[in-house]
C-alpha cells in the first residue's frame, strides 16, 4: 500500500482528510480502502467494482477488521454508467480499467467532482494525460518513480 500512503501524505499537507469520501474505483476484493480505514480519518470509505463475487470477497474481508470494517461500504457498480452521489472525493484508481472507460467515468461525473473540488489519485496512472486534458482537473502532484499521481478537480486547495 506504499502507493496509497504516498498519495495520501501529499494529500495531508493542504487538505483535511476528513473532508474527504475515499471511493475505490475497481476495488476488487477491498484490500486498499480497509488499508486506508486502518490508517486514515477519511470521513467516509467506499468501494466498487462491476464483479459482484469481488465484492462479497471484499465484504468477507471487512468482516476480517471489525473496527475499520464498519467504516466501509462495498457495493456492485459499473464505471461506465455511475452516477456519483454528491460528496467531496478522494477517488482511487489503481489500475482498475482501460482509457475509454476512465474518460466515461471522469466525464460523467465532472459537475459533482468540480463543484465539490475532489481529487483523483491513480497509481500506474496511464491515461493520466486525457484525465489532465479534461477542463478543471489539475495536476498537484506525480510521483515519476512509482508512476503514481494526485490530480485536483475544480478549485480544490483548502
Ligand atoms: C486490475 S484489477 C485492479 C484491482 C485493484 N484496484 C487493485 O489495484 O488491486 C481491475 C479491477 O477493476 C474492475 N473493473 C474493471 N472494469 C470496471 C468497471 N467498468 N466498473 C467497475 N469495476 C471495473 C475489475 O473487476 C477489477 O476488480
Amino acid at each position: 500500500m506504499r502507493n496509497l500512503d504516498r498519495i495520501t501524505k501529499t494529500l495531508e499537507e493542504t487538505t483535511q482528510l476528513n473532508t474527504l469520501t475515499f471511493l475505490d474505483v475497481g476495488c476488487g476484493t477491498g484490500i486498499p480502502t480497509l488499508y486506508a480505514a486502518t490508517r486514515y480519518e477519511f470521513a467516509d470509505l467506499r468501494g466498487f467494482d462491476f464483479e459482484a463475487p469481488l465484492i462479497e470477497d471484499a465484504r468477507r474481508n471487512q468482516e476480517k477488521f471489525p473496527k475499520a470494517g464498519r467504516r466501509c461500504t462495498f457495493d456492485v457498480g459499473d464505471a461506465s454508467q455511475l452516477k456519483l452521489p454528491k460528496a467531496r472525493y478522494l477517488l482511487f484508481l489503481a489500475n482498475p480499467f482501460g482509457e475509454r472507460v476512465l474518460e466515461q467515468f471522469i466525464s460523467n461525473n465532472l459537475d459533482i467532482l468540480a463543484s465539490t473540488r475532489s481529487y483523483i489519485a491513480m497509481v500506474n496512472d496511464h491515461g493520466i494525460q486525457n484525465v489532465m486534458a479534461t477542463s478543471g482537473v489539475s495536476l498537484v502532484h506525480r510521483n515519476p518513480t512509482y508512476n503514481c499521481s494526485l490530480l485536483s478537480v475544480g478549485d480544490a486547495d483548502g
